[in-house]
This record gives structure tokens, sequence and C-alpha cells, in this order.
């Protein structure tokens, strides 16, 4: 997830919730070509949190075969191409969800990555670009028959966005028409929500999403539910603030490894200003949490960061 699945986060959810199988944010396939810089960043793999996929997307095949190779270079346990990202800044290059409305090229994409690639290769797709059409069974069996070895199904249309429910019966229809494993996901916030899922549509795993988002013990307790290893006990605020504070902590050790040494924002104030978004989440639903969060937002340093959050550990204690 774009902002989110961020190395450090990554590490922190395999500590604390283990699961299966790990993305990274999506990588442009356009921008590793052209060598950026922080795209680089995104590929880098600790050893800590295996199994690990590279989600990558794009609109050409050759490119997208190219940025495959890379990634199994990086170290990419699986390579996932994303067919699901409905933003206009991705779908105006033929890239993410845009896809799902030209199958030939879509195809000609999954051929030239899975010929590329020495790992497995999944691919994540939304039901379809709009309601005229449940695109994703047809998609799905020919990329089965290019070599992909598993879909995951974001059971909302593209032109959605994230409006209504996520709708679970289209899992179901697509785990019909295919051999491979599919993965479900969309509205999974809770640990009975991905067993429902798994029963009702016969998926064979379920990826989660937003509800992980600073909270890697709902990934945990998703994760315990599914295995039948009993419920875990919901983390404490000392722990969701000492969570916060290596969250940020280990970005900063992120950055400084990643320096160039060119100039520019020091690796702390990146590393502060990438987090700005999740680090106040970790407090959500505290007494006095807004306007602490809004304090959180503007942080530029680790010590701002541990001030505003040993304030708000001792406030509510
Ligand atoms: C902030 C944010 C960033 C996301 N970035 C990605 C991404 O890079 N690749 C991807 O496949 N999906 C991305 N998604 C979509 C999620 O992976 C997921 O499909 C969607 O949120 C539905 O699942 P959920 O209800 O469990 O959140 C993103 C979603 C959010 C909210």
């Amino acid at each position: 997830m774009e902002d989110v699945t961020n190395q450090p986060f990554r590490r922190i959810a395999k500590r604390i919730a283990d699961p299966g199988l790990m993305f990274t944010e999506f990588v442009s396939a356009m921008a590793v070509h052209y060598a950026a810089e922080k795209t680089a960043k995104k590929m880098r793999i600790h050893p800590e949190e295996r199994p690990l996929g590279i989600q990558i997307f794009g609109g050409d095949p050759e490119i997208m075969a190219e940025t495959a190779r890379h990634a199994e270079e990086m170290g990419a346990d699986i390579l996932d191409i994303n067919m699901g990202c409905w933003v206009p800044k991705v779908c105006r290059t033929g890239s993410g969800a845009a896809l799902l409305k030209d199958p030939d090229i879509a195809t000609n994409i999954v051929a030239s990555v899975v010929k590329a690639a020495n790992i497995p290769v999944t691919v994540k797709v939304r039901a379809g670009w709009d309601y005229s059409l449940f695109a994703a069974p047809d998609l799905a069996k020919r990329f089965e028959d290019c070599g992909i070895q598993a879909i995951t199904l974001h059971a909302r249309y593209a032109k959605q966005g994230f409006d209504g429910m996520a709708d679970w019966e289209l899992i179901g229809r697509l785990k019909q028409s295919v051999s491979i494993p599919v993965i479900g996901n969309g509205d999974i916030k809770e640990p009975d929500d991905a067993r429902t899922m798994m029963r009702e549509t016969g998926c064979d795993a379920v990826m989660v999403g937003r509800a992980a988002i600073s909270n890697p013990w709902k990934l945990r307790d998703i994760r315990m539910a599914l295995t039948g290893a009993g419920v875990g006990s919901p983390p404490t605020l000392k722990e969701r603030v000492d969570t916060a504070l290596e969250h940020i902590r280990l970005m900063i050790e992120l950055e400084e490894r990643e320096d160039l040494g060119t100039g520019g924002p020091t690796p702390e104030l990146r590393a502060c200003r990438a987090l700005r978004g999740q680090i106040p989440l970790y407090i959500k639903g505290v007494q006095g949490a807004p306007g602490i969060r809004a304090k959180l937002s503007v942080c530029s340093s680790y010590d701002e960061y541990a001030e505003v959050l040993g304030t708000v550990l001792a406030e509510n204690y």
C-alpha cells in the first residue's frame, strides 16, 4: 500500500502479526526504467520481512519485464502486478485498473512479466472498470494460461474508488472460474470478517489493507483467527506509543542508509515527513487524540514525536 507498507512498517507487522505474505508499496515500472531514487528505496528488502512480494505497475510489456527482472534482483520472493489502482494519475498512463479495460494489453503484460521472471508472479485486480462488466473472471483465466500463480480480487469496480461496500459474492464467482488460488480483498476489518469471507466465497487467502494501517495488532488478530491460534490481548497504550516510536526510528535508519549525500532535507526530516500520515493513527481512539494527532502531523524530528507521544502517555495514565 502506497505510503503505508514501507519497510519499517513491514518489519513491525512481521514481528507482531507474522502474516503469511506482505507486499511493498506499488512500484512504477517507468520510474524504475528511469532509475528514480525514491523507487529504488521502495524495493529495498530486509531479511526479517520475508516472504515478500514486490508490486509493480505499468502499461508497457517490455518495461514491465525489465522491472520484473530488477525486482527479482532486489530479492523479491514474489512479483505482483497491480491492475487495481483506480487513481487518474496511474490510469491515465494505461497502468493499474486501466488495464481492466484492455484484456489484450493486460495479457501481454502478464505474459511478458511471467517470461522474464524466475519467481512466482501474481496479479491484483478489481472486479472490472465499471458495473457494466465483471471483467475479472475472463482476465484471470487468461492470466492463468500465461502462468500466474494466484490472483487477488479487490471486490469493487475501479469506478467505485472506495465507495460502497466490497461485493464478496464476486470473489466467490471468481473462485469458481479459475484453478489458481484466489485471494479475497475488501472491507475486512475484524477477524470475523476474514472468517466470513473465506467461508462464503471459498477463497484461499485474504488480503487486509486499511485495517492494518498503524494497527499490526489487528492483522495479528485476523491471522490468529484464521489459523485457530486463539485471541491476542489488545495492545496497551504504551505498546502503541512504543511501536510508533520504533516505526519512526526504523524509518530514520532506513533513510540514513539510503542517503546519497546530495543535499536537501536530512534523513531524519525525510523520515518524519514520510510518517506524518501514519504515526497519528497509532493513537486512534485515545482521549484527546484529535488535538494530539494535529500536533503529530507536523513533527519534524524523532524528539518532537517522542515529546508529543510522551504527553499522550502521561495524560492517559
Ligand atoms: C493508502 C492506500 C494505499 C494503497 N496502495 C495500494 C497499492 O500500492 N497497491 C495495491 O494493490 N493496493 C493499494 N491499495 C488498496 C488496498 O491494497 C486494498 O485493495 C483496498 O484498500 C481494499 O482493501 P481493505 O478494505 O482491506 O482496505 C491502497 C489503499 C490505500 C487506502
